[in-house]
């Protein structure tokens, strides 16, 4: 059974499963060269239908994530950070209706329900629409078929799991009217366990914070999670007026979303609040109502394994905690956690309700996730001739990086195909050695990033119980880069460049059947500097989705001023060469001493470059 998966909204896209394995996935920003934009994904369909090689006629169902919502035919760009106020006229007035009348919510059951039920022509015109453009665009006559948001980023996680039965929660800011499910899977069987309302979601209130402190809400969540480790938990007891945990569910206790939200959870807070504090208590009091939550659910279940996705789930410190709770004996994240990991989700979602036999359905939907489009070299050489930036053919390509890597350079890796979900893992990345502390200052300025948490490491699986704590139970998802771990001191040491304040990492476990390539860089990398781990950050550029041709990585690799371009096989050298690159040990021992004091510095200016100090 073939099936094209949808999502159509934020970080649209388009999937290809068969059954149960899914062959090709890619998001609408990478193709549009639009950092998450919203809006329905034709040149992922276009793209996933080529990547699989099928026709129209071959594909047997349509999956589309999400019951409600709104059709977007043409690109939108994402901006939340004003809560639907730049979303059109109707949207954005039901929306403030909402919001203003929100603390009846409680009082006035019916509320809800009339919320939903005046919008319910939008969300059938919607419908009509997809089907009408799947058809007459795309030649696609077969059913089309609309999967919940939530079980479609519970089948998300499970089915790329790897495990026979677990408790599977979803929780993020909200998706046809819920902001968690809670399930139980058993021999292939699946039963809801519980449902949150949208209106009593953590994560809103996450991204109300990532808007007060002055980022873009439901984009910057990452910056605050990164911040939180340089703050005190000092407003936990104003936050916890707001949302909690009580009696196995999450309670939104200021009754308000949204616009109200904001203003209320502004009033609350000092005048004169501190970003890196109130960073920090968000941070501690979600961590705090999702292990409580995941705890309690866990226990009634009595399931050792838990899956999760949604956008909450981005936050890899949560996650970490996740993986300390009491009876978990092992967490897996699905690696697109967000929005981005819909249409897969709606795929294997459909999958399942197809199936006859849903006990037999695959558990590890992909053995890999680099599942996006790639290029041929022949093109690669004709375009950077085009670029006319100075550039060689090697052999060994692999080698070459390693020995460039080891003599401080950096180096932007494009190879083979793009991965799928928000981590570069290796074929889109940039690269550079982990023993540099200030590389999070002077790279990000290159990049013209503002990130508060150092680069992560990708680090050989073989060598990975050396440099961090706990890996037992989270293996699988340490190969995405989805959770934290506290580092051992031989990481601390060797690798300054990649250790947050707090002492821990967010590693990518690379090993030779993920990618072969880019494990001999790793293992090349280690022969050279005996460093098991090297830093890989996503090649992209300011505010751009993470490139995905050969023509966006030559332009980032222009605008970035990297050193080093190693495109499939070839070597391109970036003539300006801006940075002096630290070749002697003296250098890096210098460099060392300096280090976690210039990053703190960094993150003060940061904040004040922003007006937010
Ligand atoms: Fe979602």
């Amino acid at each position: 059974m073939r099936i094209l998966g949808i999502g159509d909204n934020i970080l649209s896209g388009a999937a290809v499963i068969e059954d149960g394995h899914v062959i090709a996935a890619v998001n609408e920003e990478r193709l549009a060269r639009k950092k998450m934009v919203m809006g329905f994904p034709r040149q992922s369909i276009r793209m996933v239908l080529e990547l699989a090689h099928l026709q129209p006629h071959q594909i047997d169902y349509v999956a589309v994530a999400s019951h409600r919502g709104h059709y977007l035919d043409q690109y939108v760009e994402f901006d939340a950070g004003t809560f639907g106020v730049d979303r059109g006229f109707i949207k954005s007035t039901f929306m403030s209706m909402g919001s203003a009348v929100s603390f009846l919510h409680g009082q006035l059951p019916f509320l809800e329900p009339l919320y939903y039920g005046l919008r319910t022509p939008i969300y059938a015109h919607r419908r009509e629409a997809i089907r009408k453009v799947l058809q007459k665009e795309f030649d696609l006559t077969c059913p089309v078929q609309f999967i919940d948001h939530h079980f479609a980023h519970a089948c998300s996680a499970f089915y790329s799991s790897g495990y026979d039965d677990a408790l599977v929660v979803t929780m993020d800011a909200s998706g046809d009217g819920s902001s968690s499910h809670v399930y139980r899977v058993r021999n292939g069987i699946w039963e809801c366990l519980h449902r949150v309302p949208s209106f009593d979601s953590l994560a809103s209130y996450y991204a109300y914070v990532t808007h007060l402190c002055g980022f873009k809400a439901g984009k910057h969540e990452g910056k605050i999670t990164g911040l939180a480790a340089y703050g005190h938990a000092r407003y936990r007891k104003t936050l916890e007026q707001f949302i909690g945990y009580e009696n196995g569910t999450v309670v939104n206790r200021g009754k308000v979303f949204y616009s109200s939200a904001l203003k209320t959870l502004r009033r609350a807070l000092p005048e004169d609040f501190s970003k890196q504090d109130l960073a920090a208590t968000i941070q501690d009091t979600s961590e705090s109502v999702a292990t409580s939550y995941i705890s309690y659910w866990r226990e009634r279940a009595t399931m050792a394994n838990v899956a999760v996705a949604g956008g909450l789930f981005a936050n890899v410190k949560i996650n970490q905690r996740i993986h300390e709770i009491p009876g978990v004996e092992s967490v897996f994240i699905h690696p697109a956690m967000s929005d981005e990991g819909l249409p897969v989700g709606a795929a294997l979602a459909l999958t399942y309700q197809r199936s006859r036999h849903p006990a037999q359905l695959p558990r590890q939907c992909f053995a890999h996730v680099y599942l996006g489009p790639e290029y041929n070299e022949t093109d690669i050489e004709r375009l950077l001739a085009q670029a006319e930036v100075p550039f060689v053919h090697c052999d060994q390509v692999e080698e070459r990086i390693a020995q460039l890597l080891s003599n401080g350079h950096v180096v932007a890796r494009f190879a083979g195909r793009m991965e799928y979900g928000p981590r570069a893992l290796g074929n889109r990345s940039i690269l550079y050695r982990p023993d540099d502390p200030s590389v999070n200052d002077w790279l990000n300025k290159n990049l013209k990033r503002t990130e508060f948490m150092p680069f992560a490491p990708s680090t050989l699986v073989e060598d990975a119980d050396a440099y961090y704590r706990g890996l037992d139970g989270a293996r699988d998802a340490a190969r995405y880069m989805t959770i934290t771990f506290d580092c051992t001191t031989k990481m601390r040491q060797q690798c300054p460049g990649v250790v947050h304040v707090d002492n821990t990492a967010r590693p990518q476990l690379v090993s030779a059947q993920d990618n072969p390539g880019y494990y001999r860089i790793l293992q090349a990398f280690k022969r050279r500097t005996g460093m098991s781990s090297i830093i890989n950050t996503s090649f992209n550029i300011h505010e751009e989705p993470i490139v995905c041709s050969p023509e966006d990585a030559i332009r980032a690799f222009k605008i970035g001023h990297l050193d080093y371009l190693a495109l499939g096989s070839f070597i391109a050298e970036n003539p300006a060469h801006p940075r002096r690159s630290l070749h002697s040990v003296t250098d890096m021992v210098h460099t060392a001493e300096l280090g976690s004091r210039t990053h703190g510095e960094a993150i003060d200016c940061a904040l004040h470059d922003r007006g937010i100090s």
